[in-house]
C-alpha cells in the first residue's frame, strides 16, 4: 500500500439510465496536495466526487480512499472513513433557518458527544480561521457571497478532516472573494496539512492552488499530472481550456 496515495480511482465506469458518464477513469490523488478535477459542464466531475464519497454504488472499477477499498467497508468502517473527509457541496449547503454557528456545529453534534461549550469553542475557532469570528449568531442570508462560502468551508473542516473535497467552491464569486477563498484553501493545505480535492473551472484559481490536475472530457480522464505539465500539454482540450481562461 502506497501511503502517499490518498485516493486511487481505477477503471471507474459509471452509467446513468444507459448513458455512460465515466468510462474507465483512473487517477490518483496524493497526500498534502491540492488536486483539481477539471472538465466542461456535464463531464462527470460531481459524479467522481460522489463516487469517492460512497454516495453512488460502484458498479465497475475500484476506488481506494486512504488505502481502503471503499466497496468492501461495512457501515461502521464507512462512517469512520468519512469522518476523515470534509465536504464542501456545490452551493455551500448551509441551512437557512440555522445561524452560522449552528450550521458549523452540525457535524460535531451529529458525530461526537462533546459538551455544548466545547462545541461552541471549536466552532468559534473554525470561524476565526476563515475570518468570520463575528458571524456566529448571524443567519446565512445575512452573509455576502464570499462570507457564505467561507462559512461553508468552516463547516467542512469543523471535524479536522484529513481530506477536504470541494465541488466548485468559488462559483459565483467576484475575483477578490475568489482569491481570498483560494488563499484559505492554501492555508488549510499548509497549516493543517490537509489534502484537498477540488472541482473548479476557474483558471485563475487553478493557477493559484493546483498541484495536480485531472481533466475529464467525453467520459474519459484525458490528462492526469502536475499543473506545470498540464500547462505544457499539447492536448487540444487542455490548450483551449487554459487559453480561454487567460482573460480572467
Ligand atoms: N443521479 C443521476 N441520474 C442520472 N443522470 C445523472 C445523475 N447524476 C449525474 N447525471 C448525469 O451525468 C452527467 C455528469 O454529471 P455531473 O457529474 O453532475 O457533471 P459535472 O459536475 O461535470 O457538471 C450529466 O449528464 C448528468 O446529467
Ligand atoms: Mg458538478
Amino acid at each position: 500500500m502506497d501511503l502517499d496515495k490518498i485516493i486511487e480511482v481505477a477503471g471507474l465506469t459509471v452509467d446513468f439510465d444507459g448513458k455512460t458518464v465515466l468510462s474507465d477513469v483512473s487517477f490518483n490523488a496524493y497526500n498534502g496536495q491540492v488536486t483539481v478535477i477539471l472538465g466542461g459542464s456535464g463531464s462527470g466531475k460531481t459524479t467522481v466526487l460522489r463516487q469517492i464519497l460512497g454516495l453512488n454504488p460502484i458498479r465497475q472499477g475500484k476506488i481506494n480512499v486512504l488505502g481502503k477499498d471503499i466497496s468492501t467497508l461495512d457501515e461502521s468502517e464507512q462512517t469512520k472513513l468519512y469522518m476523515k473527509m470534509g465536504v464542501f457541496y456545490q452551493n455551500g449547503g448551509l441551512i437557512s433557518s440555522l445561524t452560522v454557528g449552528e450550521n458549523v456545529a452540525l457535524p460535531l453534534e451529529q458525530h461526537t458527544n462533546l459538551p455544548k461549550e466545547i462545541i461552541e469553542e471549536i466552532v468559534k475557532m473554525k470561524l476565526s480561521l476563515v475570518y468570520l469570528q463575528d458571524t456566529y449568531k448571524m443567519y446565512p442570508s445575512q452573509l455576502s457571497g464570499g462570507m457564505f462560502k467561507r462559512a461553508a468551508l468552516a463547516r467542512a473542516i469543523v471535524m479536522d478532516p484529513q481530506m477536504l473535497l470541494c465541488d466548485e467552491p468559488g462559483a459565483g464569486l467576484d475575483p477578490v472573494s475568489l482569491a481570498s477563498l483560494d488563499q484559505l484553501i492554501l492555508d488549510l493545505k499548509k497549516l493543517m496539512k490537509m489534502s484537498i480535492i477540488i472541482v473548479t473551472h476557474e483558471v485563475s484559481s487553478i493557477l493559484r492552488i493546483a498541484d495536480r490536475v485531472i481533466f475529464l472530457e467525453n467520459t474519459k480522464a484525458i490528462f492526469e499530472g502536475t499543473l506545470s505539465d498540464a500547462l505544457k500539454s499539447k492536448k487540444e482540450p487542455l490548450i483551449n481550456f487554459f487559453n480561454k481562461g487567460k482573460g480572467q
